[in-house]
């Protein structure tokens, strides 16, 4: 039994984790929070914990005896990321073992501007570790939770749905022009969520990346399986040197946010996605490594076919 603080812990990809940890039945979790406890616990056996992210003292003395800190803060709203950069500064002053950023992610963050505090905290990261190992670290990255091609189903118990590229629903997606075999990683938020309560188990030292590939597949291959379960898909082809332009040539675009986005910048951010997304998978930022598969080889991932078929059967 372990300790194990999760900051952000009442976020919509956090509750994944913190119900697989609770279900484990190993480890003492406390959710590192800016609200206070809600009067109804969230969870049999959780606890609660109010933070001030800027307050570096009272954080060192809430993380003190901590294992593992799990964070899950949301990036958009801290655009310098002092709040994870306290956490870490805090973590390594009260001797937390391990620690992970709220990254959960792509390999790279390249072209992905609304992503950038991941970079930000992954060179924070490298730079208190330079001289030597203070804080054992892992960046775990799952590709793009496979939950999103449900859109506008829900599929897990707290994630909303979010609209991508591949718009099921309205039997249609857009590639990159001779990209078409480009990769991206797809792995479900519940076998994300299996897998770091497995890592938080693991005696082993934690992989400085963390990749998890649930399933590792191209733009065309997901065209095909779409094909295979929707009937049809009608492809938009777009050209790199439009996208690098900003200039996103398609008839149809993104409508719906992540729920972090402010209202009035909801309508930039739709484009910047799309474009962004396209991008960096065009230069392979979501092809991401197997350091989880290959710590825990016997994992099982749901197959993005099995879960599309599951999610599509006899919807309209
Ligand atoms: N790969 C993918 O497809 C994918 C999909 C979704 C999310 N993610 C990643 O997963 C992580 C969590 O995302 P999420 O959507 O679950 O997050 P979220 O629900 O939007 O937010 C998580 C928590 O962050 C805390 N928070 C918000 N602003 C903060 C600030 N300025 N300082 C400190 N804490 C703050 C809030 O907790 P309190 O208010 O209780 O303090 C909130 O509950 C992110 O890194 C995100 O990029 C990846």
């Amino acid at each position: 039994m372990v300790k194990v603080a999760v900051a952000g812990g009442s976020g919509q990809v956090s509750r994944e984790i913190v119900d697989a940890l609770l279900a484990a039945e190993k480890h003492e979790i406390t959710i590192l929070s800016r609200s206070e406890a809600p009067t109804n616990p969230i969870a049999p056996g959780i606890r609660w914990q109010k933070v001030d992210y800027d307050d570096k003292n009272s954080l060192v003395e809430t993380l003190r005896g901590t294992h593992t800190l799990l964070s899950f803060v949301q990036m958009l709203s801290d655009p310098d990321q002092k709040s994870q950069k306290n956490l870490i500064d805090a973590a390594i002053a009260a001797g937390v073992k391990r620690f992970a950023p709220s990254d959960y992610g792509s390999k790279d963050i390249v072209d992905m501007p609304w992503w950038c505090g991941k970079e930000i905290i992954r060179e924070y990261l490298r730079k208190v570790n330079e001289k030597e190992k203070v804080l054992e670290y892992t960046s775990f990255q799952p590709g793009l939770v496979l939950d999103y091609l449900a859109y506008p189903y829900k599929t897990s118990k707290y994630l909303d749905p979010l609209q991508t590229v591949f718009d099921l629903a309205n039997r249609r997606a857009m590639v990159v022009e001779d990209y078409e075999d480009a990769v991206i990683t797809f792995t479900t938020v519940s076998d994300l969520a299996a897998i770091i309560a497995r890592a938080v188990d693991y005696e082993g030292k934690w992989p400085k990346t963390g990749g998890i590939r649930g399933n590792r597949i191209t733009f065309s291959q997901i065209v095909d399986i779409g094909r295979k379960i929707r009937g049809s898909i009608s492809v938009t082809k777009v050209k790199v040197e439009d996208l690098e332009a900003g200039d996103l040539k398609s008839s149809w675009g993104l409508q719906a946010v992540h729920h972090a986005v402010a209202d009035d910048q909801a309508r930039a951010l739709l484009k910047q996605v799309a474009i962004g997304f396209l991008l960096s998978s065009s230069k392979g930022a979501w092809d991401v490594s197997d350091d989880f598969n290959q710590i825990f080889p016997d994992s099982e991932f749901t197959s993005i076919e099995d879960f599309l078929a599951g999610v599509w059967e006899g919807k309209p």
